[in-house]
C-alpha cells in the first residue's frame, strides 16, 4: 500500500460522560482501528445516579489532552501523520459536547488537516462494521441507547433515512427509571439486565404480563413510558387504591418478599421492553425487504436478551445481523472516527470550514 492511499483519522468523543479519542485507519472502504482510549466518568456520577453535566464537562477538559496522546502513543501515530479529525458533535450535554469539539477545532487548525462533524447517534451503528467485511447494503439500522431508539434504513453507512423513533422514553432511559423504581443500583440498565438474567437463571417465572407498546398498525415509532408505569404501579401499587401501599413507599412482609418481587419484576420488565424491539424490527423488514441486514448500536445493544432475541430474529428471517463487541457498545470514540472516515472518503463530502463544525445538543432528523 502506498502511503497516500493510508488515510488516518483521530477520532474525538465526548458527547455525555466518557472522554474518548482513537485513531483508525482507512484504506479502499476499510476501516481498521488502531486505538480506542476511553476514560470513563461512572464514578464521578455514582453518588448522584445520573450523569451531572457540570461535573462532566470539568471532568472531559481534565482528561481531553491525556486521551488523545494515549490513543496517538497506542497506534504508534504522531500528530503529523493524521490526516484529519473527527468530531463528535451532537448529540449530547452542550458543555460536554463543546470541550471535544474545541479540541478537535484546535488541533485541526493547527495540522492544517480537515475537521469533520460526526453525529454521535449514526456513530454508533458503525461500531458493527469497525475491523468487519461490509454487510450488504441497503441494510436497517437500530439504535439503542440511553437517549434514543430510532429505526433507519441505510443505503450505506453515511445515507440513512429515519423510519420511525421513540415518541417519549429512549429505551436506556427507561431502564434506567425502571431501575431506579426498583431500587437498583446505578448503573440501572446494565444493573437490571445482570438481576433478570440472574432471575431467570433461578427459574424466576414472569407472573406480571407488562404492556408491550405497539402504537397505530404499521407504526415504526416506540414508546417506552408506559411499560415504565406499569412497573411503578407493580411494585408499588396504583395511587388510590385502597389495599395499595404508597406510591412513595413499596410494603413488603419481608425482605425476601421484596427481593423476590424484584425479581420477578426486572424479568417482566426486560421481557416486554426487548419485545418492544423485536416487534418494530419485524415491522421494519415487512415494509423493507429490499434489507438484507441489520446494523444495531448503542448502550442497549449490551444487553444480554436484546442479543440473544435480535440473533434469532436474524436467523428466522434469514438477515444477517450485526451488533457490536461488548467495548464498542458503550460511547467511544473509534465508532466516531470509523464513519468520519466514510463521510470523508464519501462522494458527498465538499469540506466543512472550521466554523461550520459546530456542538449540537440535538440530533437531526
Ligand atoms: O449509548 P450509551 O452509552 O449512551 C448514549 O448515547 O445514550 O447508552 C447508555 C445507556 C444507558 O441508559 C444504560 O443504562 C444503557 O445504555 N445500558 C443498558 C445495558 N448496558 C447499558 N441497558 C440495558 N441493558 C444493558 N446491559
Ligand atoms: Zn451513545
Amino acid at each position: 500500500m502506498t502511503d497516500a492511499a493510508r488515510k488516518l483519522i483521530l477520532g474525538i468523543e465526548t458527547s455525555c460522560d466518557e472522554t474518548a479519542a482513537s485513531v483508525v485507519e482507512w484504506s479502499d472502504g476499510s476501516v481498521r482501528t488502531l486505538s480506542n482510549a476511553v476514560a470513563s466518568q461512572h464514578e464521578l456520577h455514582a453518588e448522584y445516579k445520573g450523569v451531572v453535566p457540570e461535573i462532566a464537562s470539568r471532568a472531559h477538559a481534565e482528561r481531553i489532552t491525556p486521551i488523545i496522546r494515549r490513543a496517538c502513543d497506542e497506534a504508534s501515530v504522531g500528530l503529523a501523520d493524521l490526516t484529519a479529525i473527527a468530531a463528535g458533535v451532537r448529540p449530547g450535554l452542550i458543555g460536554s459536547l463543546l470541550v471535544g469539539v474545541s479540541a478537535s477545532k484546535a488541533l485541526a487548525w493547527s495540522l492544517g488537516v480537515p475537521l469533520i462533524g460526526v453525529d454521535h447517534v449514526r456513530a454508533h451503528l458503525y461500531a458493527c462494521l469497525l475491523d468487519q467485511p461490509r454487510p450488504a447494503f441497503p441494510a436497517l439500522g437500530l439504535v439503542i441507547s440511553g437517549g434514543h431508539t430510532s429505526l433507519y434504513r441505510m443505503g450505506s453507512p453515511t445515507d440513512l433515512t429515519r423510519l420511525g423513533g421513540t415518541i417519549d422514553d429512549a429505551i436506556g432511559e427507561a431502564y434506567d427509571k425502571a431501575a431506579t423504581i426498583l431500587g437498583i443500583d446505578y448503573p440501572g440498565g446494565p444493573n437490571l439486565d445482570k438481576r433478570a438474567q440472574d432471575a431467570e437463571a433461578r427459574g424466576v417465572a414472569i407472573v406480571d404480563e407488562l404492556p408491550v407498546s405497539r402504537l397505530g398498525r404499521e407504526s415504526l415509532d416506540f414508546s417506552f413510558s408506559g411499560l415504565k408505569t406499569a412497573v411503578l404501579y407493580a411494585f408499588r401499587g396504583v395511587p388510590g387504591r385502597r389495599e395499595s401501599a404508597s406510591a412513595a413507599d413499596a410494603t413488603f412482609e419481608s425482605d425476601e418478599a421484596r427481593e423476590h418481587r424484584m425479581d420477578e419484576l426486572c424479568l417482566a420488565f426486560q421481557h416486554a421492553a426487548v419485545r418492544a424491539l423485536t416487534l418494530k424490527v419485524e415491522r421494519a423488514l415487512d415494509a423493507k425487504p429490499d434489507c438484507g441486514a441489520l446494523l444495531v448500536g448503542g448502550g442497549v445493544s449490551a444487553n444480554s436478551r436484546v442479543r440473544t432475541e435480535l440473533a434469532r430474529l436474524g436467523e428466522d428471517r434469514g438477515v444477517e445481523v450485526r451488533m457490536p463487541p461488548m467495548a464498542l457498545c458503550v460511547d467511544n470514540a473509534a465508532m466516531i472516527a470509523g464513519l468520519g472516515a466514510e463521510q470523508l472518503a464519501s462522494s458527498n463530502w465538499q469540506g466543512e470550514s472550521l466554523s461550520e463544525v459546530r456542538a449540537e445538543p440535538t440530533t437531526r432528523a
